[in-house]
């Protein structure tokens, strides 16, 4: 995901940009650039890869000279890993520059207009309209230009601005995008994460949606959306540097647990416009498609499995999911008739990959769904959609898994209106349903506060079972999964129904089972399945939508989940999940972000 750092003060700015930098390579990119300012002029430098290239070239800061600037690690969404992509962006005339984390939703449009106004767009970015509106809206005052360019953003940014006119002032802005202002004496700084500056200072403001601020040596002034000067507190930072690094949160884990709303925002807003689902990307004729195949491995298979409920009740097609690694090997029924979609987080493993030419010298179609821009699945496939999580650092992912669910349900949504399968109220609907997924998974982060409690209750257990029905099953799949990778309890996903098959020989006194209730369609047959394992002294740990009443009666513990639609559930159930293992490995003392025996990007068949 994108850094940005900005300096303003005494010192040579570059070297402080670069270290600023330097601390946030953890959250992953792959391009770099600084701008500084001097003598009325900007000097902009860019490079591909790592910070350390940006060092070499600009001899550790000493070729860009200046006592203001700005910085940016990019993580590639609109537009390749280049260097014309690379922040910091510069207006046509050369007097600003702007460095961006985040989504400008309305980009197409604001691009349209410039171009038609005679501006002159030098890369794929989202975030070159900026400068190219504060540039058009410029007559002389700094402050009212950037103003006017922010009131015609969509989405979400945390940006800082640089004039050649006014080389010891930056102006930074904050929408749905974190943005941390740093208080020195005889220089201010501004980050995207306090990391970048934590060592120059422990003095930070955190400016909130709609707030920007304009910083010199000398003074900080924060102002609201209608431009009115407001005081804010400042804040002590008192955790230790490496605390900072993951955002305050004690494990990686945990923060990605966390960024999963934002991660959740970023995937699916700006793929809804005028109440319609955009994919671009999805340049298929899937009009003679007859089936579709999902492959996958680990988690991203366990996605697969929830999403094949929502794309065969949606658009009327047949679903089969593969393990990637035993796809390839067996002699699959595919053809050119055949849709094969390939889910990957990291777009590297190599299972699917192979799985991926087995199918396509069959003869498939290929839609990969995958988070890192770029990666070999992603250029292997016909077609790609982005899941725009951001990178994820912990081996157990987490918003990898959510959003890949998520990306299932936009295609599902887009293919139904396609095959005219879904009645028009039913596709308004559930695109309001899925319009509203961030603040439910934002509430489903927020409703159980007992999760670490009951991570103590639990921790103790040799094995654990989740069981559930329909979709609910396949939430088990990646709960089970969670619990085992990350604290190295045994823990087994069943269909509720398969237990009195075998598997309730295993049940005896205090064994844990995790029962997952939100479907509404299965919860009473998943009841009678929550009665057979208490009366066998199973201790049960409910999952069900808050207000369920007959589940409380039943079982030992409760966790509570927002009401959702049953086709859009997985991405909101798996939450309590998440945290549950999260805690429960907390408890075990693990090493959560790098399990024993795991790798994150699983390169080997
Ligand atoms: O990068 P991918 O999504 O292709 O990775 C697939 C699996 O290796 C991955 O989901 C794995 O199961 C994770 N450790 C699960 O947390």
């Amino acid at each position: 995901m994108c850094g940005i750092v900005g300096y303003t003060g005494n010192q040579s700015a570059a070297p402080l940009l670069l270290e600023g930098l330097k601390k946030l390579e953890y959250r992953g990119y792959d391009s770099a650039g600084i701008a500084v300012t001097e003598d009325h002029s900007i000097h902009i430098s860019k490079v591909t890869g790592r910070i350390a290239n940006l060092c070499e070239k600009t001899e550790d800061g000493r070729l860009t000279p200046g006592t203001t600037g700005i910085g940016h690690t990019r993580w590639a969404t609109h537009g390749a890993p280049t260097e014309p992509n690379a922040h910091p962006h510069a207006s046509n005339d050369g007097r600003f520059a702007v460095v961006h984390n985040g989504i400008i939703e309305n980009y197409v449009e604001l691009r349209q207009e410039l171009t038609r106004e005679g501006y002159r767009f030098e890369s794929e970015t989202d975030t070159e309209v900026i400068v190219h509106l504060v540039e058009m809206y410029y007559a002389g005052d700094f402050k009212k230009a950037v103003m006017k360019a922010s009131n015609r953003l969509r989405g979400s940014y945390a940006m800082g601005i640089v004039c050649a006119d006014e080389p010891e002032r930056i102006f930074v802005v904050r929408e749905a995008s974190p943005l941390i202002l740093g208080v020195g004496i005889g220089e201010n700084y501004f980050a995207s994460d306090v990391t970048a500056m934590v060592a120059y200072t422990r003095n930070v403001i955190y400016l909130e949606d709609g707030e920007f601020a304009e910083l010199t040596p000398d003074f900080i002034r924060i102002y609201d959306c209608s431009g009115r000067e407001i005081s804010k507190p400042v804040s002590r930072i008192t955790w230790d540097i490496q605390a900072a690094e993951k955002g305050g949160y004690e494990h990686f884990m945990l923060k990605e647990i966390m960024e999963q709303p934002r991660a959740a925002k970023a995937t699916i807003t700006p793929r809804i416009q005028g109440g319609e689902v955009v994919l671009e990307g999805l340049e298929l004729d899937l009009t003679d498609i007859q089936k579709i195949m999902i492959t996958a491995c680990g988690s991203a298979y366990y996605a697969g499995c929830a999403g094949k409920y929502t794309i065969e009740k949606l658009c009327h097609l047949p679903v089969q999911t593969e393990l990637a690694s035993e796809l390839r090997y067996s002699d699959p029924l595919v053809d050119e008739h055949t849709l094969l979609i390939v889910l990957s987080q990291s777009g590297e493993t190599a299972d699917t990959i192979a799985a991926m030419k087995e199918c396509r010298s069959r003869g498939a179609k290929i839609l990969a769904i995958v988070n890192v821009v770029g990666s070999t699945i992603a250029k292997l496939a016909d077609c790609t959609l982005y899941t725009w999580a951001g990178p994820e650092i912990a081996v157990a992912t987490t918003k990898g898994y959510t959003t890949q669910l998520l990306v299932l349900y936009l295609f599902a949504l887009y293919v139904a209106k396609r095959r005219n399968t879904l009645e028009p109220g039913q596709y308004r609907r559930l695109i309001g349903e899925l319009k509203g997924l961030p603040k439910l998974m934002q509430q489903a982060l927020d409703m159980n506060p007992r999760i670490p409690r009951l991570a103590k209750k639990y921790h103790k257990a040799q094995s654990m079972f989740f069981i559930g029905r329909n979709t609910d099953y396949a939430v088990a799949l990646e709960g089970a999964l969670k619990m085992k990778e990350i604290s190295y309890i045994h823990a087994e996903s069943y269909a509720a129904g398969e237990l009195k098959h075998g598997t309730i020989a295993l049940i005896q006194e205090k064994q844990p089972v995790i029962a997952l209730c939100c479907n509404p369609s299965v919860t009473d047959k998943t009841m009678s399945n929550i009665v057979e394992v208490k009366a066998r002294g199973a201790e049960v740990l409910a999952v069900a939508e808050r207000g369920n009443q007959k589940i409380v009666s039943l079982a030992d513990d409760m966790i509570y989940v927002p009401k959702v639609d049953t086709l859009l559930a997985a991405c909101v159930e798996i939450i309590p999940l998440q945290l549950l293992a999260y805690y429960v490995a907390r408890e075990n003392g693990c090493d959560i972000d790098k399990p024993k025996n795991l790798a994150k990007s699983v390169t080997v068949e």
